[in-house]
């Protein structure tokens, strides 16, 4: 049913309701009035008619006469004369047998007193009865003559008139709250859907292309198309997965094609010399090229990025372009060389010693130099004009990845005003008060509002750095739009919490997870029952190795019966080593699982694994597969996408995720058993659970961590980005033409 359908309906209703009482209230008062009108009428009549009676009582003729008399009255039914003793003495022949001598005398209560008697109490009597005819009045009253009763007379009086008159009144209410309800109801409706519909064929007309818009119009025209643009999104948002496919579709229709350009230090592959001196293709270890490459394959075009491969020469074209992934080759990278005193000022410094460790809580100090500052400087120029260089518009896309590239976006804006620049910060952001430690936080904070949108993980990150805005510049805030205005340029701040492809392609070719278990035990020398714990990590200092290592300790300790038994595997890849904390890090986690391995191992049980090494994709996710538990135990990290992975890796849904709370992932994936890392009682507890969870337990927590993943996939993360760029992009070419229309004269 329409909702004008519903509307008309509700409204009759409503009036049905309404005439049905209001008939009912006149009814009643009218039927009053008429009624007591009648007896006082009737009463009246029959004090004169019982006067002219007593003359004529003796008279039967006479009698007769005013009987008949009164009879041709046309609402009354009968009359008689009645003696006292209740015979009959005169009476009309209608007067109905109810109501005669007999049966009306023995109701006036006179009779009881006997007839004829000196003190007459006979008394005026009258009633309302309901006959198979009608209504009746019926009323009796004394013939007195000389102070003797003679008897009585009862006169019956039609009230069947009242009922009719009654009907009348109510169709003729009817009929005018009809009248009124139409004209009351409807003629506004009616006004108003004519007034809609002109309205509707007014902003149609404007919203065509081409068409000429008064200027009137011209506020709410971005109003509306920003309306029909959101509603587009929030259709296109909730119906179904997203997929590789529908992320295609929307960069198409929304962005009409327009190719990606992504910016990230970190290159998708790279091209190593193996040992036998040929070239193979490695995966870097990161969240930043888990989450992305999917993307650009998806969406094609072009990764510029650092050729940090020792092969990476060897294999570009001389644009140092080399199209990506091997055999597939949907986009292509553009690698830019960097020297090594670009790579220790920009990378080591700067990015790894100065701002890695300003922006999460793990203890580390950060250290500013000024040659660093300078080398990052000049390398964000250089990607700067990379991307500017591969950017085949006026107005492209472009991804600007992490904290290596903060001052990239103002620089890529000045070349390419019109482009629509994404920043994503893959890493916590710090509160206003420590970023003033940076001596260069008002350059980083300007460098990214030229961003057209500054996105994070969550929305924590995204209040610490509008609150750093408000703090260090002198900008405008939208409040409404969680935007920054600074010298007239927008930028929308908002959180995207990263997540990974769906389906995971490395899970679709792995093994089963019966032979991913056999194969790892063998690779350990695991004994048939023992049971397995896993981490896989960048060795980096804020992914809590250490905490994780003492935690192991704790339940060993705390737990007798797991020595012997549980072993916790490591997969740490080797990073960022020329910085000496890193260094520091390898030694004290190698000396860490030495001291525990010592105190719980035996010749045939250890119970740390190290593998400190580069592990390709496949051999990460046969571990996933293999293991019993998964601890992610980050001090601080933006979202951690190992913790993902080990889910996406479950199809089993077997397997348990401890999840340290200070990770962005600890929002999506409350299933997993959250913990405290530092809190190492809590943590070997958290452990002890997760090895003795009952395997339902362990399905229903990995099924609804996998339907959040698959769900809120990467395609996802990006869609809603790029729709919200698509919609900012709109917004501004369509701002840009109300301004040139409102300040053209010829229009005034
Ligand atoms: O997780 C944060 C992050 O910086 C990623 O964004 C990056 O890809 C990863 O760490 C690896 O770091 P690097 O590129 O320095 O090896």
């Amino acid at each position: 049913m329409t909702r004008l359908a519903r509307f008309i309906l509700g409204l009759l209703i409503a009036l049905a309701l309404l005439t049905w009482a209001v008939s009912g209230v006149v009814q009643t008062t009218t039927r009053e009035w008429f009624e007591r009108d009648v007896s006082v009428h009737a009463q009246l009549a029959m004090v004169s008619a019982t006067r002219s009676m007593a003359d004529a009582w003796y008279d039967p003729e006479g009698l007769q006469k005013q009987l008949d008399a009164i009879d041709r009255n046309q609402h009354v039914i009968g009359v008689a004369a009645c003696n006292a003793d209740l015979t009959t003495r005169s009476l009309t022949p209608d007067l109905p047998e109810d109501f005669r001598c007999q049966e009306v005398g023995v109701r006036v209560r006179i009779l009881n007193s006997g007839v004829g008697g000196a003190n007459p109490k006979l008394q005026p009597w009258s009633t309302i009865a309901t006959l198979p005819t009608g209504r009746v009045y019926v009323a009796a009253m004394p013939v007195i003559s000389q102070g003797q009763v003679l008897g009585f007379v009862i006169l019956a009086h039609d009230l069947s008139y009242i009922e009719r008159r009654e009907a009348r009144a109510q169709t003729f209410l009817l009929v005018v709250f009809g009248i009124l309800a139409v004209l009351a109801f409807g003629v506004p409706l009616l006004v108003a859907r004519r007034v809609r519909h002109d309205w509707s064929m007014e902003v149609r007309k404007l919203m065509r292309k081409g068409g000429k818009q008064p200027r009137e119009f011209q506020p709410i025209l971005s109003d509306v198309r920003e309306l029909v643009a959101r509603m587009a999104e929030e259709r296109e948002d909730l119906a179904g997965h997203w997929t590789a496919d529908r992320l295609k579709q929307v960069l198409n229709r929304n962005l009409h094609g327009e190719k990606i350009v992504i910016l990230a230090n970190r290159e998708p592959y790279s091209h190593v010399f193996a040992e036998d001196g040929s070239i193979e293709v490695q995966h870097p270890a990161s969240g930043l090229v888990t989450a992305l490459e999917p993307i650009m394959r998806a969406c094609s075009g072009v990764w510029v990025a650092h050729g940090s491969g020792n092969a990476d020469r060897e294999t570009v074209d001389r644009n140092d372009h080399v199209r990506v992934p091997p055999e597939e080759e949907s986009y292509h990278i553009r690698r830019v060389w960097l020297s090594d005193e670009e790579q220790q000022g920009y990378y080591y410094g700067f990015s790894n010693e100065g701002l890695w460790p300003l922006c999460h809580i793990a203890h580390a100090r950060p250290t500013f130099r000024a040659e660093d500052w300078a080398y990052y400087q000049q390398v964000n120029q250089k990607f700067s004009d990379a991307v500017c260089d591969e950017a085949d518009s006026e107005d492209p896309i472009i991804l600007v990845e992490d904290y290596h590239f903060a001052l990239a976006p103002a620089m890529i804006r000045k070349r390419l005003p019109a482009a629509t620049i994404i920043a994503f910060w893959h890493i916590p952001w710090p509160n206003a008060e420590r970023m003033g430690i940076c001596p260069w936080h008002n350059e980083l904070l300007e460098g990214l509002l030229g961003s057209s949108i500054v996105g994070f993980h969550t929305q924590l990150h995204c209040n610490n750095f509008l609150d750093s805005v408000d703090r260090y510049l002198e900008t405008r805030r939208d409040r409404e739009q969680n935007a920054v205005i600074m010298h007239g340029q927008k930028t929308l701040v908002r959180p995207y919490p990263i997540a990974l492809e769906w389906p995971v392609r490395w899970v679709d070719s792995a093994a089963s997870p019966e032979e991913c278990r056999a194969r790892v035990w063998k690779d350990l020398g695991l004994k048939a029952d023992a049971l397995l714990g896993i981490g896989v990590d960048r060795l980096d200092y804020t992914k809590g190795i250490e905490e994780r290592l003492l935690a192991v300790e704790m339940l060993l300790e705390r737990y007798p019966k797991y020595r012997g038994r549980f072993t916790f595997v490591q997969l740490a890849e080797p990073s960022r080593t020329k910085i000496a904390r890193y260094r520091d890090l390898n030694e004290a986690v190698e000396a860490l699982a030495d001291r525990i391995n010592e105190r719980f191992g035996a010749a045939d049980y250890r119970p740390i694994i190290l593998l400190r090494s580069h592990h390709e994709p496949p051999e990460v996710f046969r571990y996933y597969r293999a293991a019993d538990l998964c601890y992610v135990s980050s001090l601080h990290d933006g979202m951690n996408l190992v913790a993902k992975e080990f889910v996406a890796a479950r199809a089993d849904l077997r397997g348990v995720l401890i999840l340290s709370e200070f990770t962005g992932a600890a929002q999506d994936l409350t299933e997993a058993l959250i913990v405290n890392p530092y809190d190492l009682v809590r943590s070997s507890n958290a452990m002890a659970v997760a090895l003795a969870m009952p395997e339902e337990e362990q399905h229903d927590r990995m099924r609804s961590m996998r339907s959040m993943i698959g769900r809120f996939n990467v395609y996802r993360w990006a869609g809603k980005m790029l729709m919200d760029a698509a919609h900012l992009r709109n917004h501004e070419r369509l701002s840009g033409r109300l301004t040139e229309h409102v300040y053209d004269s010829s229009n005034i």
